[in-house]
């Protein structure tokens, strides 16, 4: 693995490898000392072009923990706000001796125009670009449905949502495809991308049939900053068909998990008891965020037996 620019990237040795090696890396956060030596003497940037919680901080985290030094490097308070541009500030990076570039970029395709430019030497990861993809995010929600679930094949995945300017949604349908699960979208006609019908899963406008069929559940956040006309007839129409209340909670078998990407729109896409219920693994996505991440700068930067390093 050269660069993670897309989920598609991944087949399924790789997506499992990534995977078991973020499992291995939860043995070791177990530790006192957290710090694994492997990057040591390396250099990891976040390049963020766009606001970021989760993920920019999970990077640094992961990087941290295996010794890298790391640049946070956001557009706010750097000379992109002075209209600098992506190749100028890559070889500013390149000169720095960046070794990998975690980019998060509103332009959909920015992570492969950094990858492949002949800008910079560095692994670039694509941390989210626009409404494209965001691959770490499907890796670590992939990882905590498998925490779950065990192994994915066969497996009943429901997304439900703004699909149309989710990056999440994208990644997550291609790699748990290539997972062996069974994905299908619900949402709004309007708010489904045209072309979906080529994507490798089903489409459908019945919340409570699919629910009832569901190993988990994944709720996407309603984009509205990113929707510039009216896509559904008001917020509280869209909460009563798509959103997931306690009522809906109970059509999931027992054994269901409800997962979302965040940041949550709570009382819009989800309601607050759900999102706060025993069934929800939301903020267990967030903290298996680090381990994937960790996985991911390892293999890309690192590679080996995690125990030979430890
Ligand atoms: N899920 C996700 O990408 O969250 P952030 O925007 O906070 O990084």
């Amino acid at each position: 693995m050269q660069h993670l620019l897309s989920a598609a990237d991944l087949d399924r040795e790789a997506a499992v490898r990534i995977l078991d090696t973020a499992q291995e890396m939860s043995r070791l956060t177990d530790r006192a000392i957290k710090k694994l030596p492997t990057l040591r003497g390396r250099t990891v940037v976040n390049l963020f072009f766009e606001d970021s919680t989760r993920t920019r901080t999970s990077f640094e985290l992961a990087a941290k923990r295996l010794s890298a030094d790391v640049v946070n490097f956001s557009a706010k308070g750097s000379s992109l706000s002075k209209g600098e541009s992506l190749k100028d500030t890559a070889l500013t990076l390149e000169a720095m001796g960046a070794d990998a570039i975690v980019v998060r970029h509103p332009a959909s395709g920015a992570p492969h125009r950094l990858a492949t430019a002949g800008w910079v030497s560095a692994r670039v990861v694509n941390a989210g670009d626009g409404t494209h993809e965001h691959p770490t995010q499907a890796l670590l929600d992939a990882y905590t449905m498998r925490r779950h679930l065990g192994d994915l094949e066969g497996r009943a995945v429901v997304v439900v949502g703004d699909v149309l300017h989710s990056r999440v949604a994208r990644s997550n349908v291609l790699l748990l495809h290539t997972l062996g699960a069974q994905v299908t979208l619900v949402g709004p006609p309007t708010l489904l991308p045209v072309g979906v019908e080529s994507w490798p899963c089903r489409v459908s406008y019945d919340l409570d049939t699919e629910l009832a069929k569901a190993d988990a559940v994944m709720m996407l956040r309603v984009q509205l900053e990113r929707m510039g006309a009216s896509y559904f007839p008001s917020a509280r129409e869209y909460s009563r068909r798509y959103g997931l209340d306690d009522d809906r909670l109970h059509l999931l078998p027992e054994h269901a998990v409800v997962l979302h990407p965040g940041p949550m729109n709570r009382g819009m896409e989800i309601t607050a008891d759900v999102a706060d219920s025993p069934r929800s693994v939301i903020v267990e996505q967030v903290g298996n965020g680090v381990l994937v991440r960790m996985a991911v700068l390892y293999l890309l930067l690192g590679g080996g037996d995690v125990e030979d390093r430890g």
